[in-house]
């Protein structure tokens, strides 16, 4: 079931094979727009050689940057101009109902895949009926810390942000004493971009401040949950956390808490991987923890995020390009990604897969945190998500910036929103 292409992939590669005899003239060459790490090339260049093998037709990468806001803005370009020369777009969890009109309805060509996958993720992939992006791995964050140095300080491991906090200023003051400057207490990403919505939509639902925008469409921003939760977060810009960190993405924190320069840090998944990897210099000396709450009354919150494939409108090879996507959203690409780069699975049973658990600890424990992840409020706000977005991490960014404090900003983001929405979505 899990391998359900191989019967049309048997189809295809016959195909592959009588063109080449008539000569290479039918074989595509199609692209894929994607932001790829250089510790993913190999898995993905392992996907595409098989891909190449049963089909015949070849792909090229149209590199994207890391922001998934810069990527956001170059997509809605192409795809406004109908760009004929990407195939494929790797599009982020909460992108499907922007960009549905523009991308193929895979619902026919994917059913088999995505019945093995967790049918919450699979829904944000459907606009209208549409399946618009198969699923290819999916995202929560996870706290990480230095186990060694909680245990040398004689610290917990936090369970609200108060808790960190103090935490985080134990270890930094004693590993600054001890003659490390460049110590600090906790990485995160502060840079004024989706990655920022996703830390601080978890601070305020943490705080119980609500979703920015609630699944019925209402505007609740303004309260005085939100407010603490911003207050707590700017407490933290040059005192546990660098000054820099409000232009950090997840590469610029993971160098700092990499190299063993932080206690704490706020990441996907993904970095589990990398850092327990032979030759870094904090292998075996972090351990992982859901993030904490505001009070100790309140839940933990994780942002939900997570990667896609769709297939553009304007594609003149749809077919070679749905193959391609069933490779990529596919079971052994999957295995693959969540073995090397730790990255969590659509497809249920490989949370029981005993490869993965030893080569990412960290993926079969997160599957209950992925279940319970807070979504981004992309459905409510329909085609204006992008817009909800930028104006709320611009509103945080100015308050960790010390640019007005979070009541006054979040007084005016709530107008602005309220004036976005109009009468409706
Ligand atoms: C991760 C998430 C993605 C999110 C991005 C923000 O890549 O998977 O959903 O938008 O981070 O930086």
């Amino acid at each position: 079931m899990t391998r359900h292409h191989f019967s049309f992939m048997g189809i295809a590669a016959l195909m592959a094979t009588a063109s080449f005899a008539a000569g290479p003239a039918t074989a595509a060459e199609i692209s894929f727009a994607a932001h790829l790490s250089s510790y993913a090339e190999a898995d993905f260049n392992k996907v595409v050689e098989a891909y190449t093998a049963e089909t015949g037709n070849t792909v090229k990468l149209v590199p994207m940057p890391n922001s998934a806001s810069d990527q956001f803005g170059q997509y809605r370009l192409w795809l406004a101009a109908g760009n004929k020369d990407v195939d494929l777009y790797q599009i982020d969890v909460s992108w499907a109902p922007q960009m549905a009109d523009q991308l193929v309805d895979m619902r026919e060509a994917g059913k088999h895949l995505v019945a093995t996958m967790f049918p919450t993720i699979v829904d944000t992939q459907i606009v209208d009926g549409r399946l618009v992006g198969l699923p290819m791995w999916t995202d929560a964050p996870a706290l990480y810390y230095r186990s060694d140095l909680l245990e040398k300080y004689g610290v917990e491991v936090p369970k609200t942000w108060d808790e960190l906090s103090a935490a985080a200023k134990t270890i930094q003051d004693g590993e600054r004493a001890e003659g490390n400057p460049d110590f600090w207490g906790f990485v995160w990403q502060g840079n004024a971009y989706e990655g920022l919505t996703c830390n601080a939509l978890e601070w305020v639902k943490s705080y119980g401040g609500g979703e920015i925008v609630e699944t019925d469409g209402t505007i609740d921003i303004f309260n005085d949950n939100a407010v603490a939760a911003l207050n707590e977060a700017a407490s933290w810009v040059g005192t546990i956390s660098p000054p820099g960190v409000l232009t950090y993405e997840e590469e610029e924190s993971r160098g700092v808490w990499q190299v063993g320069n932080a206690a704490f840090m706020r990441n996907w998944t993904y970095a589990y991987t990398l850092a327990d990897a032979e030759g870094s210099p904090i292998k075996g000396k972090f351990a992982t923890a859901p993030l904490p709450s505001g009070g100790p009354d309140d839940k933990p919150a994780a942002s939900l995020g997570g990667w896609n494939i769709a297939v553009s409108k304007y594609s003149e090879h749809q077919e070679a390009a749905i193959e391609f996507a069933l490779f990529m959203a596919g079971w052994e690409a999957q295995k693959d990604r969540a073995m090397h780069q730790a990255n969590l699975p659509t497809i249920i049973d490989l949370y029981d897969d005993p490869d993965v658990a030893e080569a990412a600890a960290i993926v079969p424990k997160w599957k209950d945190v992925v279940l319970n992840a807070v979504a981004r409020p992309s459905a409510p706000t329909k085609t204006k998500y992008n817009e909800v977005s930028s104006k709320f991490y611009s509103a945080v960014h100015e308050t960790l910036a010390g640019n007005g404090s979070a009541a006054e900003n979040l007084e005016v983001l709530q107008i602005e929103l309220e004036d976005v929405k109009g009468s409706a979505w």
